[in-house]
């Protein structure tokens, strides 16, 4: 579906059913989760991943602070995305309980108050600085909006055909349908934003070009990171799963062909890894 202007997009969006409903929260079969195996190189992935969507909140603090923030469309989009954010974080973790993994209650304060001084004082100069551009790095959020989104979906899919657990993949393919949904969003708008102006072109493709990393990186630590990249991308066939969802979907936006940013990061990654000692 192309869009005309940022109003349909968020027009689209709110005529989404949410999926991850009570309803579907609550008609999960959560007393089989243990009747299935869950090998347990997964849990640190599902560990990665239920932080990273609880970290949401505080991007999107930050994003509030910005003209991207400020915009009514995107604003209204985020105000509802940030809450669906946070059910996905919550349904990992009550899989993880569910699974036999105990998590502490107030793990939401325990991610947050580990991110480190550095990245938090980093973020908020980044800020101050994308502020500067002004509205002009609206496109460059929306981009990385929708990079994150993107790589976030594949590693669910990866997630869910390695996992190979019932249960999960139930969890999972409702999260996909949410995720699916931000990462149409995001690119929607992003063509948008870069369509008329080669100026923002120029800059968003040069920011995901050299500040880029795999999301979550940074706010939490490399290693957990990399160690959740390598899990579900090694091989060719990971590769390639990027190539193809992120890399080239990411090449059709205005400004955008040719990169190969995501798929170069990814694969220094998983090469780094496999040459580690637990691959
Ligand atoms: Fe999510
Ligand atoms: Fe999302």
């Amino acid at each position: 579906m192309t869009f005309e202007t940022k109003k349909e997009v968020l027009g689209w969006y709110e005529k989404q059913p949410r999926t991850l409903t009570k309803e579907f929260i609550d008609n999960i079969a959560w007393e089989d989760v243990k009747k299935y195996p869950l090998d347990k190189k997964f849990v640190p992935v599902l560990f990665y991943m239920r932080d990273v969507e609880a970290l949401t909140d505080m991007y999107y603090e930050e994003l509030r602070r910005t003209p991207t923030g400020k915009d009514p469309i995107i604003s209204k989009f985020m105000e509802r995305w940030s809450v669906e954010e946070q059910t996905h974080g919550e349904l990992l973790n009550r899989f993880l309980n569910e699974a036999g993994i105990e998590t502490d209650e107030k793990w939401h304060n325990q991610v947050r108050r580990a991110v480190s001084t550095f990245y938090t004082i980093n973020n908020y100069l980044i800020t101050s600085l994308t502020n500067l551009v002004g509205k002009r790095f609206t496109a460059t959020h929306m981009t990385f909006g929708a990079i994150h989104e993107m790589s976030t979906t594949q590693g669910y899919r990866r997630l869910t055909e390695l996992a190979n657990h019932p249960v999960l993949s139930e969890i999972l393919q409702g999260i996909i349908r949410e995720e699916s949904a931000h990462t149409h969003f995001y690119w929607s708008v992003a063509r948008l934003e870069l369509k008329n102006s080669a100026f923002t072109q120029k800059l968003a493709r040069f920011m995901v070009k050299n500040f880029w990393t795999p999301v979550g990186s940074g706010a939490k630590p490399k290693k957990e990171s990399n160690y959740t990249i390598a899990t579900l991308f090694k091989g060719e066939e990971g590769l390639q799963w990027i190539d193809r969802n992120v890399s080239q979907r990411l090449q059709v936006l205005p400004g955008f062909e040719g990169l190969t940013k995501v798929s170069d990061k990814i694969g220094e990654i998983v090469l780094a890894e496999s040459s580690a000692t637990h691959f």
